[in-house]
């Protein structure tokens, strides 16, 4: 039996006692997995006094989790702290000047930084392993870098984060509004008590912007992605949606175009139909299109303990078997510097929701702003009388240019019955 492989864990927050926890409780599964032991030698974390609920016998403990990553006895670093900068980039620093692999689940770290690490990795003939990083128990990253590796991917698209993804649902299910069900699941601490990077869209556009690298061989581009999150979908359109066969998810979306690499992160209907549309809840799922393969769909808990420390010792297996896949598939110096197609370029359908003082000759008015921007619609939902009072009037369209339609819903906005600014969702068919 060689060697057991030794581990430091930096951060003990959910994750990292989890971590900490899978490794004593799987050790035999481990060893043979592994072709050797694998053992927690030393953690670090803020408070030491705190009950985890695990026991740290035997485990050197660190205040300071950068000098761990660097005075410890181990051959790997995990960074499970967390934040793009600061003490986790610090971690990972440290860890790699001092010959240690490191694995994290840091997907800001990895989105802002991961070109700089990879390069100090690879440069190292070390292992930056990031698996935990992104949809958490999915081995998604293993599956593109590994699995796919045989194809060109044309297309992914990503229900990449569960807090979304829980309200989306929850909305939906009940007929409530966003900010009533997002309170509730703050109450019952299933969102941040800052929810803004799950709810804008950022946490997705993160774990995005990695996937789009190592799917498409690019350098990370995180300033490249089109953010949108979820505040503005109301409790309306997902009853429209319905209606008109679709479910509303947060996507993250990544196509190769003709006029470059397009990222996005917005709120999206799919039809009812579509695998993706039947990932509910907290759940993650990925879709891909690769062109030997065809469609793949991944589906599983994107984030909580023990997913998380699923994923972060998947990579600690592979570590230990002297697995090594160059960090984004290919050596990082050798990623790719894609053309970006902006926004404006993306083709597709549109949802349309106006609220409209109930007069004669409106629904004209904005048929009308519509032709004049060279959009087609599909189809017209206008019901109920309201005299006087504000009704809403639902268009689907055929495929058109973002900036067409960009252009419709500023004509239709100045209308004078027009009562409120446009709702405009996209619709993606994938
Ligand atoms: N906050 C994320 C989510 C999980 O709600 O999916 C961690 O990436």
């Amino acid at each position: 039996m060689s060697a057991p492989l030794k581990v430091a864990v930096a951060g003990l927050g959910v994750v990292g006692a989890e971590t900490v926890r899978l490794i004593a409780e799987q050790g035999e599964i481990l060893t043979r997995r592994c072709g050797r032991p694998v053992i927690v030698t030393a953690v670090s974390a803020r408070e030491r006094g705190r009950d985890r609920g695990i026991s740290l016998d035997g485990i050197e403990w660190f205040d300071d989790s950068a000098t761990m990553a660097r005075d410890a006895d181990a051959d790997v670093i995990c960074e499970l702290i967390g934040g793009s900068d600061g003490i986790a980039r610090d971690v990972c620093d440290a860890a790699m000047a001092a010959g240690r692999h490191v694995v994290t689940a840091n997907k800001a770290l990895i989105a802002m930084h991961g070109a700089g690490l990879g390069n100090t990795a690879d440069a190292a003939g070390l292992t930056l392993a990031y698996e935990a990083a992104v949809a958490g128990g999915i081995p998604i990253i293993k599956a593109l870098r590994e699995g796919l590796a045989a194809n060109r991917v044309t297309h992914l698209q990503g229900i990449l984060n569960g807090t979304c993804n829980y309200i989306l649902t929850v909305m939906r299910e009940t007929g409530r509004d966003f900010s009533e069900i997002l309170a509730e699941a703050q109450a019952h601490g299933y969102a941040e008590a800052d929810p803004t990077f799950d709810v804008d869209g950022i946490d997705a556009a993160h774990k995005l912007a990695i996937l789009t690298s190592v799917a498409f061989g690019c350098v990370i581009d995180f300033d490249a992605v089109h953010i949108e999150g979820i505040r503005h979908i109301d409790a309306i359109d997902i009853r429209f949606a319905t209606e008109l066969g679709y479910r509303i998810k947060l996507l993250g979306i990544a196509e190769m175009t003709d006029g470059g690499i397009q990222q996005r992160v917005h709120p999206a209907m799919v039809p009812i139909e579509a695998p993706i549309a039947s990932v509910e809840g907290v759940f993650n799922g990925v879709v891909t299109e690769g062109d030997f393969v065809g469609t793949t769909m991944f589906e599983g808990r994107g984030a909580g303990a023990g997913p998380t420390a699923s994923a972060v010792v998947a990579d600690i297996v592979d570590i230990a078997r002297g697995r090594g896949t160059p960090t984004f598939g290919v050596p990082t110096e050798e990623l790719q510097t894609l053309r970006v197609a902006p926004m404006d370029e993306r083709i597709g359908l549109y949802y349309v929701r106006v609220m409209v003082h109930d007069k004669p000759g409106i629904f004209a008015d904005i048929a009308g702003a519509l032709r004049d921007s060279q959009i087609s619609i599909e189809s017209a939902i206008q019901r109920g009388r309201a005299e006087g009072g504000i009704v809403p009037v639902v268009l689907t369209t055929h495929e058109t240019k973002e900036a067409a339609m960009q252009h419709a819903l500023g004509l239709i906005g100045a209308l004078d019955s027009v009562a409120e600014t446009p709702r405009m969702i996209r619709i993606e068919t994938l």
